[in-house]
């Protein structure tokens, strides 16, 4: 399969159609931002640890029946996918605070929830992708309540599935966002990606953050936290 041309440039891949009109090849580039697009750089590598990552995760999500646009890595930084219509929702779950919701709550950082959580934010740059509720999704049309209840349990499901993988690679996964699409015929399958840039992946023993958060926060050691997470795949792929 070919790229024919780029219909789209995110902040972190670029998408091109194919000669199918279902199928499209995404490219990660080592591009980073933080902050709605305020703070920019590049992660030597990035694009290629994503690239794989998120396959590997996807494959593994595919094989315990959770429907993904995956459908076959092309190179070190493409991979041919399903084409969807975008939810436009940021899916988000957390295991532990941190982040916003440690702020917005008034929560210490690292302190374990008692039970999971999920919260919706919408995809639209221009507002700064704001936090957004079930109510809000329908009223604005931006999903029904049926594909509201599909992406719940869909994100659930992969949550639990991701919690195992990671633990056992030593890595707690504390939080991630996922994001949705809809098929032709409107069936709603995972899409986007799962990498160090969507998920907060802390060392199990020492609590070392392993994702994008050192790039955010300026800590430093940005690219072999990236490194490091792929070796905790690769070592057990
Ligand atoms: P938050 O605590 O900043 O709301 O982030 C929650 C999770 O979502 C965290 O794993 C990082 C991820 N995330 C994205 O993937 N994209 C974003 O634009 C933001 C703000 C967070």
């Amino acid at each position: 399969m070919n790229k024919v041309a780029q219909v789209y440039e995110g902040k972190a891949k670029k998408v091109f159609s194919t000669e199918d009109p279902e199928l499209l090849i995404v490219s990660y580039k080592d591009d980073a931002t933080a902050f709605n697009g305020l703070k920019k750089g590049q992660i030597e590598g990035k694009g290629i640890i994503n690239n794989r990552m998120s396959n590997i995760l996807m494959d593994m999500l595919n094989k315990a029946g959770i429907p993904t646009h995956l459908v076959q890595e092309l190179n070190e930084r493409e991979t041919l996918v399903r084409k969807v219509e975008i939810v436009p929702l940021e899916v988000i779950i957390r295991n532990i605070a941190a982040g916003s919701f440690a702020k917005r709550y008034g929560v210490t950082e690292g302190s374990p929830l008692k039970a999971p959580t999920l919260e919706f934010s919408y995809k639209n740059d221009d507002l700064g992708d704001p936090l957004i509720n079930s109510y809000h999704v329908i009223a604005l049309g931006l999903a029904t309540q049926e594909e509201i209840d599909t992406i719940r349990d869909l994100a659930f499901r992969v949550n639990d599935e991701l919690k195992r993988f990671w633990l056992s690679r030593g890595v707690t996964l504390v939080d991630f966002k996922i994001e949705f699409g809809r098929l032709a015929d409107g069936t709603i399958i995972l899409a986007d990606e799962i990498s160090p840039d969507t998920c907060r992946l802390w060392d199990s023993k020492t609590g070392n953050k392993l994702d994008k958060d050192r790039f955010r926060r300026d800590l430093g050691g940005v690219e072999e936290a990236y490194q490091e997470v792929m070796r905790r795949i690769e070592s057990q792929v």
